[in-house]
């Protein structure tokens, strides 16, 4: 093998996994999320995002990691319910403190303070957002121009009335921020409306993120998939990989 190629090949062996708990999945990935990094998950409704963020959850629970997992979804019940039907029961690791299970409500002022301070000061190994897309949507007005430039994310068209402007991605870049300042590996799901190209509804998340897992559905053909479009240091295939959703979570097939 010439120098350098085995030179890189050594460099990515070095990597640190981190396993993803989905069977098949870490196989083609060099054997898991490189450690301490951000992946984009994103999908249909319906396309098992939700299940693939806990079966990572609970293969760290499996390995004695902290886990976090945020949701905008107030439903917890339902679901620990749902993944405790596909046979990952939280329940005893909850009771330790090894996972919590926090709702995050957007209406509140404070939430996103709320929601980094959690990721940075829990000592998390793996951290779940489902999902990032309210997070996005909403904007933040700011009347500083100069910042807004800055930020090179302004629509000059979007200038309200009162003079401020609207910034519609700055949370986004304040939670990846967040987790990227804390040393965890995490997951964040973004909504994508069926048949979308598209790799996140924001359009930002995939450039943010360092992977990027895209899922989908067929219902004519009744089957479902699952693509890794994007990993960094990861030698990877971009061929969708027909799934699963059965006992224990999703597998691919
Ligand atoms: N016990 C089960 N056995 C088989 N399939 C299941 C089971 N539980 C859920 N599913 C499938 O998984 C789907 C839900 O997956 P999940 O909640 O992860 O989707 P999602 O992508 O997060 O959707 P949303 O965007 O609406 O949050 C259900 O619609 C169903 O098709
Ligand atoms: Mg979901």
């Amino acid at each position: 093998m010439p120098l350098i190629q085995s030179e890189s090949k050594n460099m990515l062996d070095k990597i640190k996994r981190v396993k993803t708990g989905v069977s098949g999945l870490d196989d083609i990935i060099s054997g898991g999320l490189p450690k301490d990094t951000i992946t984009l998950v994103s999908g249909p409704p319906g396309s098992g995002k939700t299940i693939l963020c806990c079966q990572f959850l609970y293969q760290g629970i499996k390995e004695g990691d902290k886990c976090l997992f945020l949701t905008l979804d107030k439903k917890i019940e339902g679901l620990l319910n749902q993944t405790t039907h596909l046979g990952l029961d939280f329940q005893s690791a909850i009771e330790k403190g090894q996972i919590k299970f926090l709702y995050l409500n957007i209406n509140k002022k404070l939430v996103y303070e709320t929601m980094a301070n959690e990721i940075l000061s829990g000592n998390y190994t793996r951290v779940v957002l489902d999902s990032i897309t309210p997070l996005s949507e909403m904007p933040v007005h700011i009347n500083n121009l100069d910042l807004a430039n800055n930020i090179n994310i302004i629509d000059p068209e979007e200038l309200s009335t009162d003079g401020t402007y609207p910034i519609r991605r700055l949370h986004l870049h304040y939670i990846i921020n967040a987790l990227q300042t804390a040393t965890c590996t995490s997951l964040v799901t973004s909504e994508l409306p069926s048949g979308s190209n598209n790799l996140s509804r924001d359009g930002l998340s995939e450039f943010l993120a360092d992977g990027v897992i895209v899922m989908s559905l067929d219902p004519t053909m009744d089957r479902r998939k699952l693509t890794v479009i994007k990993m960094r240091s990861t030698k990877h295939t971009l061929k969708a990989q027909d799934i699963e959703i059965g006992g224990g979570g999703i597998k691919i097939i």
